[in-house]
């Protein structure tokens, strides 16, 4: 069977929840494979409504297995606190459903207070995530490896010297946490967690050699990488389709190459936003749109959908099929707006679009939407060369328009 990679095409929190929701509903695997506690996904099954922040969302299907993958940071404490939540509404997660690679890293209470005094500059969202990447790659991290070892109380030891001189270096209110009392939290952490911990390779290995349904679900978004996002305003890890590949460790065909975008663009923190909307109309689209994270429940920025950025995430992350989200939220707005170019000074040149006036939300056919609507998706079509396979027309699990589903 054909495997299955969703990723934010702009600054996350495209609603890769609800696309990710339909599709784990038919993996045999889902794995995440970058990010950390940072990500908030929403799903709502049955009315009940699931947040999840670490763990894949394939765990809501009760055959399907989930992997954390090594290129994530897991905070053990949220994992641990998340498991939990998902065990009180009814969802099974032992140590066959949930797996952790045992060469992910820890996010630690050092990393935790070290990102809520220095993250304000970017607008973090002090999760301890640029920290742990920070000491992945200065070679003086945590995995979970050590906490099955017993190793971490050394590493934690020498974390707690090293940021105590750093906390030396800045004036904050922020307390250093205390080793003892982080010792004895993560003995406790180790011995719930040690289960779920394995080497990861080995099995997807074989997953992907039995041809099962696997998923891979991007954090973020593509806009945010590291890399290729609006640097230094980005996320500490790859977030695009690159990413998958270093953040499980093994190579597979990515069939389906899914990209999640609105169909308008919001982002949270600092840095660049060209079609930013900061008058009543940005204001419009927060309110309709319910534009606050998941995470930290800030007010997203909002703007007009930005072609040429969508070109370019499509180029980095070979998108093969589009899900276009809220786009029920674009219902009165007239005229629509989209940036299809850059004038001499850089600044977005638009084309304006009739916008339509109907409720889409039952709408089943792309024949039966306005023809408005119609015009702006089959323009983002074409100017892009890629298909518009699902189309969200409002909040509920079956306001969605599907053209074509991988499985
Ligand atoms: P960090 O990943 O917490 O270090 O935050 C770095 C930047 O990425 C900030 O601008 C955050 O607002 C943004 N960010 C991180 N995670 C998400 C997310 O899941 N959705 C949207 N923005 C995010």
């Amino acid at each position: 069977m054909p495997n299955v990679i969703i990723l934010g095409a702009q600054w996350g929190d495209e609603g890769k929840g609800k696309v990710v929701d339909r599709l784990a509903a038919k993996a045999d695997l889902t794995v995440r494979y970058q990010g950390g506690a940072n990500a908030g996904h929403t799903v709502v099954v049955d009315q009940a409504k699931f947040v999840l922040h670490l763990i894949p969302s394939g765990i809501l299907n009760p055959n399907c297995v989930n992997y954390i993958g090594n290129g994530c940071v897991v905070d053990p404490e949220v994992l641990l606190q998340e498991m939990d939540g998902l065990v009180q509404q009814g969802i099974e997660v032992t140590s066959v459903r949930l797996k952790v690679a045992d060469n992910a890293h820890v996010v630690t209470p050092y990393h935790k207070a070290w990102d809520r005094v220095t993250g304000g500059a970017i607008g973090t969202t002090g999760r301890g995530i640029g920290p742990c990447y920070v000491d992945k790659a200065r070679r003086t991290g945590l995995r979970m490896a050590d906490l099955v070892s017993g190793a971490y109380r050394n590493v934690m030891a020498k974390q707690a010297e090293e940021y105590a001189k750093l906390f030396k270096t800045v004036s904050t209110q922020e307390a250093l946490p205390e080793l003892a009392d982080v010792l004895s939290r993560y003995e406790l952490v180790a011995q719930r967690l040690a289960p779920h911990i394995a080497d990861l390779v080995p099995p997807l290995a074989q997953a992907v050699a039995a041809k099962r349904n696997i998923l891979l679900e991007g954090a973020q978004g593509t806009l945010l990488d590291v890399d290729h996002g609006t640097y230094p305003f980005v996320t500490s890890s790859n977030t695009t389709v690159g990413g998958a590949l270093t953040g499980t460790g093994v190579f597979m065909e990515l069939h389906h190459r899914i990209a999640v975008m609105k169909a308008y663009t919001t982002r949270v923190g600092h840095g660049p936003f060209p079609t930013e909307l900061a008058d009543e109309l940005g204001e419009t689209l927060r309110k309709k749109g319910q534009e606050f994270g998941a995470t930290t429940g800030r007010p997203r920025r909002c703007g007009w959908l930005d072609l040429p950025l969508l070109q370019r995430a499509a180029w980095t992350n070979g998108f093969n099929s589009i899900a276009l989200m809220k786009m029920d939220v674009l219902q009165g707005i007239d005229p629509i707006r989209v940036a299809i170019g850059r004038d001499a000074q850089g600044n977005p040149v638009y084309r304006a679009f009739e916008g339509f006036r109907e409720d889409i939300s039952g709408v089943r056919q792309f024949e039966q939407l306005p023809a408005a609507c119609q015009r702006y998706i089959s323009f983002l079509q074409t100017e892009l060369g890629i298909p518009v396979n699902l189309l969200s027309t409002g909040p509920e699990r079956n306001s969605t328009l599907i053209r074509e589903m991988p499985w």
